[in-house]
């Protein structure tokens, strides 16, 4: 079992990874006097700023950039239609309006904020200006070097600002899959404040996917003790969140459901959500979940959810989470004690403050679901045989998540997974 004081702080692991490994740049103090010399010093004649519809203009993170690029005299170019999990189609529409619009062949720079979606999208953009065409295929790769890629994560969970993958859609056949090509940020800023206003349910969902970032990496085939330890120290980071959020999940929902007589009754609840340091610790969880990733990959939940986001419209995280506590038990059974230890210590880590003191108990994965997971899920969502069905075939075509379980994964065990919670049932 691991001892605290072992393990390594994150920031360290974050600034080691981003100067040491992948040489990206990686700011969270000063930052808007480095984001400027940043830009000054690519000195962009033209900036592509790659956003989602809404949220980067309300919470005021577009605004930021725009002036500064004003000031400095530098044009810029927004495209601001990133859906949620974007599909190829998106990043060839983006492509053809920059050049439509401004008559130039690319930009100088290309600047995304928000989400998962948008940080994502802007990294498939960026090779689609540089000549790749099919982000399924390896030797499809650019034909000219790469424009100059910066973000700001206005969500904390993707760990898109640190790794080189982009997830994208593709819309025909209703699968998420990892482009082919991979793309460090040049920079990414860190920026709490712009976090503030993100609502619960979101800020629940994405702290989620951080957690199963850190989680996955430490029990793929790829896992170091090295790994394991770094992502011990992310989720240490979200630990004294989570009795937190689960509260005010539960104060909402009581509130919902008429069990609440007033909005200022749950108020205390959600003005935690709005302390920059439980935003810039949360966001650092997920920087942390990137490093670990793009060492060691994600596993079986990651490649579940996709299907459940696809067809039945949950978010990423709560995709993940479906299917999480059941994962860690088939982890716990399949592979070998070192990951044991490492599953214990990650629910010690997460659950410990969720229980009063003097009552721990012996952790067993399904505590997961009871302590935490529950608060996404009031009722079982229905599943028809048909769907069941896609989502089983599909998690055993996807032969680069099964690889990266350390022992064999049957039918058996991924219909376990799915459905062995009881968040989701068939019907
Ligand atoms: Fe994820």
């Amino acid at each position: 079992m691991f001892k605290d004081r072992s393990l390594p702080g994150a920031k360290k692991v974050i600034r080691d990874y981003c100067t040491k490994v992948v040489d990206l740049k990686y700011i969270d103090r000063d930052v808007l006097v480095s984001m400027e010399t940043d830009i000054d010093e690519i000195s962009p004649r033209m900036v592509l700023i790659v956003t989602g519809k809404k949220s980067a203009k309300e919470n005021g993170s577009y605004k930021m950039l725009e002036s500064i690029l004003t000031v400095n005299s530098i044009s810029h170019f927004l495209f601001d239609e990133v859906e949620q999990n974007p599909s190829i189609s998106t990043v060839f529409k983006c492509v053809e309006q920059f050049q439509k619009e401004t008559s130039l062949e690319k930009p100088d720079l290309i600047f995304a904020i928000g989400g998962g979606s948008p940080l994502d999208c802007a990294k498939a953009i960026d090779f689609a200006f540089c000549g790749v065409r099919d982000f399924t295929d390896k030797d499809d790769q650019p034909s000219q070097p790469l424009i100059p890629y910066f973000c700001i994560p206005t969500t904390a969970g993707t760990g898109s600002e640190i790794t080189p993958y982009s997830i994208l859609t593709n819309p025909r056949t209703k699968t998420k899959f990892g482009t082919a090509q991979r793309l460090t940020p040049t920079c990414s800023y860190i920026f709490p404040s712009f976090l503030v206003e993100t609502p619960l349910q979101i800020t629940a969902s994405t702290v989620f996917d951080a957690i199963s970032h850190l989680v996955e990496a430490g029990l793929t085939v790829k896992a170091t003790p090295e790994v394991r330890l770094e992502a011990l120290s992310g989720i240490r980071l979200l630990s004294p969140y989570i009795p937190q959020i689960c509260a005010a999940c539960s104060a909402v929902k009581s509130y919902n459901e008429g069990r609440c007589d007033g909005l200022e009754r749950i108020k205390p609840f959600l003005s935690k959500l709005k302390n920059e340091s439980f935003r810039l610790n949360t966001l650092h969880a997920s920087s942390v979940g990137g490093v670990v990733i793009s060492k060691a990959g994600t596993s079986l939940p990651h490649g579940l959810g996709y299907s459940l986001t696809t067809h039945l419209g949950l978010s990423h995280g709560v995709a993940n989470a479906a299917t999480f506590s059941k994962y860690l038990a088939f982890c716990c059974r399949t592979l070998g004690p070192q990951a044991r230890d490492f599953v214990f210590d990650v629910l010690d880590i997460l659950l410990r403050d969720c229980v009063k003191a003097g009552s721990v108990p012996k952790w067993k994965p399904e505590d997961l679901d009871k302590y935490l997971i529950n608060i996404w899920f009031d009722h079982p969502i229905a599943v028809t045989r048909a769907q069941k069905e896609i989502f089983v075939s599909a998690a055993l075509a996807n032969k680069g998540k099964l690889a990266q379980h350390g022992a064999p994964v049957t039918k058996a065990d991924i219909e376990e997974m799915l459905f062995g919670s009881g968040f989701l049932k068939v019907e």
